[in-house]
């Protein structure tokens, strides 16, 4: 099942930066900058960005670390990682891009201060996602934060329909109920979690910090 996940985002790479770029590039890099405003991401720290995609939090991170911190991205998609690098590339910035599943983190524990994961927990399986809220967990510093953007519930009914479709196509039912409130998924592995619209009400954070 992996295997084909992976083959869809593989493919989806070549498209996925020109899709996002239709709902407005603009509207999606300030999101993007809102997630790591509100994760509280300083110079000297070590962020990563789980799910990383085409890199845009990654990228964004690698700036406002500089030379200070570390930015790191993870995927499972090749695919997605290669766009990744090739704009770290161009940019001229020094982030790292790895290739490995959310589900088994191949860093030590306590290795970062921050994991940011955008618009992609809902698209992992619910035994997926469990496992990976275990592995950020063990990878955070004590009292280290995780925070994640997802979409709120389109309010159109296509949209809305639509939107369901994908979220059964994703997992099972479990990803409907996940999507419509994280936060008592998010409580079984972190402490102070709380739940905010992001600017525009169409996506929401949801943020917590790894108990001591
Ligand atoms: C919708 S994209 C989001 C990309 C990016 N975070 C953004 O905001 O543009 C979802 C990403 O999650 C990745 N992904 C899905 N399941 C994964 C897993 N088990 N391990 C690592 N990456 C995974 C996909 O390859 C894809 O790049």
């Amino acid at each position: 099942m992996k295997k084909w996940r992976r083959f869809y985002y593989d493919i989806f790479s070549n498209f996925y930066d020109r899709i996002i770029a239709l709902h407005s590039r603009d509207k999606s890099a300030r999101l993007r900058e809102f997630l790591l405003e509100k994760s509280g991401v300083a110079p000297g720290d070590k962020l990563l960005d789980i799910c990383t995609g085409t890199g845009a939090v990654a990228l964004k991170a690698g700036q406002v670390l500089a030379d200070s911190g570390v930015a790191v991205g993870v995927d499972f998609s090749r695919g997605m990682l290669e766009k990744a690098c090739q704009k770290a590339m161009h940019i001229g910035l020094k982030v790292y891009f790895v290739l490995a599943d959310t589900a088994a983190l191949p860093f030590p524990s306590g290795a970062f201060d921050v994991v940011t994961c955008s618009h992609a927990m809902y698209e992992l399986s619910p035994e997926t996602r469990q496992a990976t809220l275990a592995e950020v967990r063990r990878v955070l510093v004590p009292g280290g934060v995780f925070i994640m953007m997802e979409h709120m519930q389109p309010s159109k009914p296509l949209i809305r329909f639509l939107y369901q479709v994908r979220l059964a196509s994703m997992g099972s039912l479990d990803n409907r109920e996940f999507a419509r409130d994280e936060r008592p998924f998010l409580r079984q592995f972190f402490q102070n979690v709380t739940l905010e619209a992001a600017p525009g009400g169409r996506s929401k954070i949801v943020r917590g910090t790894r108990p001591a």
